[in-house]
């Protein structure tokens, strides 16, 4: 069959080349948008008198067929029809005739393309936000029970001070707000309408890209035509926020990975989020959490090839920009079930907080408490304080105990100028709660945090 742009060619196209050319096996995603776009534009060509009003309830009577057909299933998308854009102008015209060949009058190709692209990525932009509120409300829910249950925190991956889980789940929460605002902003600056900068430079007709702009939900019509089909600095932002998010899920995911192993024993996987070994039937595998690590790699992957395709692009649009749909499609997959797994498997995790206490006092977590103690309270320099501390804590090992569990006159009697009191500062929780500078890991400052970030997710919520 004549492809829709054959007016000039005398010769069909090669079969290979249809098929190296054609988009339609992965744009047909757009086809929403693309129909969403088409009844703005046929709507304002009439307003504007460029279509007759029966010629625009034509249009839109056909439109919402090929909707229907297609949400069915009964639309047949086919390769020969090349793109997304031209499988549904040629059906429409098979439905209505003359009218649908007017459908493409003022605009072209390219800002159609970028429209739909643009409304596909802000639609992705609102889904996946609305998941990463439910993922934080979850932490913090999680994270409000248990400000008082102490957990050994580390750095090198080594016990190094008494913090609690709720401390720990709120810091989790932190990256996810984060990219939750880049998202909002990055709405903000993206929410403009490319429809009507015709292929490059502007249509040649009385329209008003003011008003498609505004029925399509954007805050303005982009401000450069040649700028609007090029540019796609908007799927790029998208694709860098889910590598962030991605990110941090992979960061969240290793920690799970970790504390599910028996060396740590701090959590277990209900058994609906987690799976079987093929060949050893004792185990429980945390694949859900070890998928959700490894995830990050397409999305990384998603980016920096659509980075590379942009390089070195001359304005305005170029056929290059075809490859930029199956890298953000995967991402925007990637990002919304990842986001609901995780959920889902924080929901219905078990905490062994008896597990996670006892290894706490594991490692002399509150040996900076007592050098503390002996410069504030005993008027120790810190140089010997430091020595005093490493003293007790080998007396500890010899005993084979933590130094939170050793008596007062025993530690006192290691060094006369350990004061009285010592054995409170060793308390682990006691340790945690004078940590109470702001952003702290005491209790009250843990439940501030927690506060702060309820009240935060309540704005967001309520607009
Ligand atoms: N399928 C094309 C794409 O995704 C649509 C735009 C084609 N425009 C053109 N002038 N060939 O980029």
């Amino acid at each position: 069959m004549a492809k829709l742009w054959a007016g000039r060619f005398s010769k069909d196209s090669n079969a290979l080349l249809d098929e190296f050319n054609a988009s339609i096996s992965f744009d047909k995603e757009l086809w929403k948008q693309d129909i969403q776009g088409s009844k703005a534009h046929a709507q304002m060509l009439c307003s504007c008198k460029i279509l007759t009003q029966s010629e625009y309830e034509s249009i839109l009577r056909g439109l919402e067929e090929i909707e229907g057909e297609i949400e069915r299933g009964e639309f047949i998308f086919k390769l020969s029809d090349e793109d997304i854009h031209m499988s549904i102008e040629g059906a429409l015209t098979q439905k209505i005739g003359e009218a649908g060949k007017k459908l493409h009058t003022a605009r072209s190709r390219n800002d159609q393309v970028a429209l739909d692209f643009r409304l596909y990525v802000l639609q992705s932009n609102q889904e996946i936000r609305s998941l990463l509120l439910n993922v934080i409300d979850t932490l913090l829910n999680i994270a409000s029970n248990h400000t008082q249950t102490l957990l050994a925190g580390m750095t090198h991956l080594q016990h190094a001070q008494p913090i609690n889980l709720g401390f720990h789940l709120v810091a989790w929460c932190m990256g996810l707000v984060r990219d939750y605002e880049r998202m909002s902003e990055s709405y903000k600056r993206n929410n403009l309408c490319p429809l009507g900068s015709g292929a490059l430079a502007g249509v040649p007709y009385a329209t008003s890209r003011e008003m498609t702009s505004r029925s399509l939900g954007f805050s303005s019509p982009t401000l450069n035509a040649m700028d609007s089909v090029s540019d796609r600095d908007f799927a790029l932002d998208l694709l860098y926020e889910i590598s962030m998010i991605m990110m941090h899920i992979s960061r969240i995911a290793e920690e799970l990975v970790l504390w599910s192993s028996y060396e740590f024993g701090y959590i277990s996987f209900s058994d609906e989020y987690s799976t079987g070994s093929s060949i050893m039937p004792q185990k429980k595998n945390p694949d859900v959490a070890e998928l959700l690590r490894g995830k990050s790699g397409r999305a990384y992957g998603n980016l920096i090839s659509l980075l590379v395709v942009m390089k070195g692009l001359p304005l305005a649009y170029n056929k290059d920009t075809q490859e930029d749909k199956e890298g953000v499609f995967d991402s925007v997959k990637t990002a919304l079930i990842s986001l609901e797994i995780l959920d889902k498997a924080l929901q219905t995790l078990t905490f062994h907080t008896q597990k996670m206490e006892k290894m706490a006092k594991v490692g002399h977590l509150t040996a900076t408490d007592l050098a503390d103690f002996l410069v504030q309270k005993c008027n120790v320099p810190f140089r010997e304080a430091h020595h005093i501390t490493g003293k007790v804590v080998a007396y500890a090992e010899g005993r084979g105990v933590d130094i939170s569990e050793l008596e007062e006159g025993e530690i006192r009697g290691i060094d006369e100028r350990i004061g009285e009191g010592v054995k409170s500062v060793l308390d682990l929780k006691a340790s945690m709660n004078a940590r109470d500078s702001y952003g702290g890991t005491s209790e009250n400052q843990t439940k501030a945090q927690i506060s702060t970030l309820k009240a935060w997710l309540n704005g967001v919520k309520n607009g």
